[in-house]
């Protein structure tokens, strides 16, 4: 696990097509919090093998500020995998923070990474563990195997709900994926996003959502990231710097959340500490213990955030 971007906010994660100079060049412009360089999905199979050259050179040589800098690679049922991993990460250098394993279907497709990882880390005199692990869930098998798949490795920074491709595993009778189905009567991925949701929490990974590919409707996007957010994600995908606007503002706790929650941590030690109590008001609420874990939750997401407590 890469020291420097396991706790890094993620609320907006940007993808960029890594054959794309014009594309590559842009990324770092655009103020998201988290980047990744994609040689999967966004990159036809003519150009996978050149693509590898220009994210090397985008990574080495762009102005890429504090963000956690990530590269996607082709999944393991594919010939280009380990082709990826040895010449992204042997050439790289030291500001890749990560790489991103996308359908993933089993723990032993993140050992077979972590262990291909050692070695190039070791030839190219990298850290060994310097580079993370985000491990895409986009299939049922992969969503079956998930418990196994969040505790396979300890550079597993993230887990990733991968709707379009989910969908597509599922067989839904959709064409666009990571969308409300209107005729569906509720939320169809609820049970996929909470039970990726657990698999991440109790193996103390960040839990991303993934495309919403309507890129031209904010108000959708608005709509359908406050299912991920309100059960607790950290961040969602962005497709375009409009979206990234959207989301960076979305996945942050407001500020009189923020200062609520410093003020639950405040009452409470008090109480516990000079009053010797357990369970006390704060306004017309009583709180406790598991307040005090709530409200540090939010204090550490805000910090994350940029937030600062407002004074008086
Ligand atoms: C992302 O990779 C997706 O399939 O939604
Ligand atoms: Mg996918």
């Amino acid at each position: 696990m890469s020291q420097r971007s396991k706790n890094l906010p993620r609320r907006s994660c940007l993808s960029t097509p890594g054959s794309s100079d014009r594309f590559l060049a842009k990324a770092p412009t655009v103020t998201a919090d988290f980047s990744f360089l994609d040689l999967e999905d966004s990159v036809a199979p003519k150009e996978k093998v050149n693509a590898r050259a220009k994210v090397v050179n985008a990574i080495r040589t762009l102005a890429w500020d504090e963000r956690v800098l990530c590269v996607r690679l082709n999944a393991w049922d594919t010939p280009w995998t380990y082709g990826d991993v040895i010449e992204v990460v042997g050439n790289a250098g030291e500001r890749l923070d990560e790489l991103m394993l996308p359908k993933v279907q089993s723990a032993a497709e993140v050992v077979a990474l972590d262990l291909l990882l050692t070695q190039v880390e070791k030839r190219s005199g990298l850290p060994v563990g310097h580079i993370g692990i985000e491990a895409q869930i986009e299939t049922t098998r992969g969503l079956i195997n998930v418990d196994e798949i969040c505790a396979a490795s300890p550079r597993l920074e993230t887990i990733i709900f991968g709707p379009a491709d989910f969908a597509a595993s599922m067989e839904m009778p959709v064409l666009t994926g990571g969308v409300q189905i209107p005729e569906y009567p509720g939320d169809h991925f609820n049970y996929v996003f909470s039970r990726i949701l657990m698999a991440g929490r109790a193996n103390g990974l960040q839990v991303i959502d993934g495309p919403y590919l309507r890129v031209k409707d904010m108000e959708g996007l608005r709509d359908f990231s406050q299912r991920t957010r309100v059960l607790g994600y950290d961040g969602k995908w962005a497709l375009t710097p409009d979206q990234v606007t959207v989301l960076n503002e979305l996945y942050s706790p407001t500020q009189e959340q923020f200062d609520r929650a410093w003020a639950i941590l405040d009452a409470y030690q008090q109480a516990t500490e000079g009053d010797r109590k357990g369970a006390v008001m704060f306004g017309d609420e009583m709180i406790d213990e598991a307040s005090r874990k709530m409200a540090t939750k939010f204090v550490t997401r805000g910090t994350r955030a940029g937030r600062t407590r407002s004074k008086g």
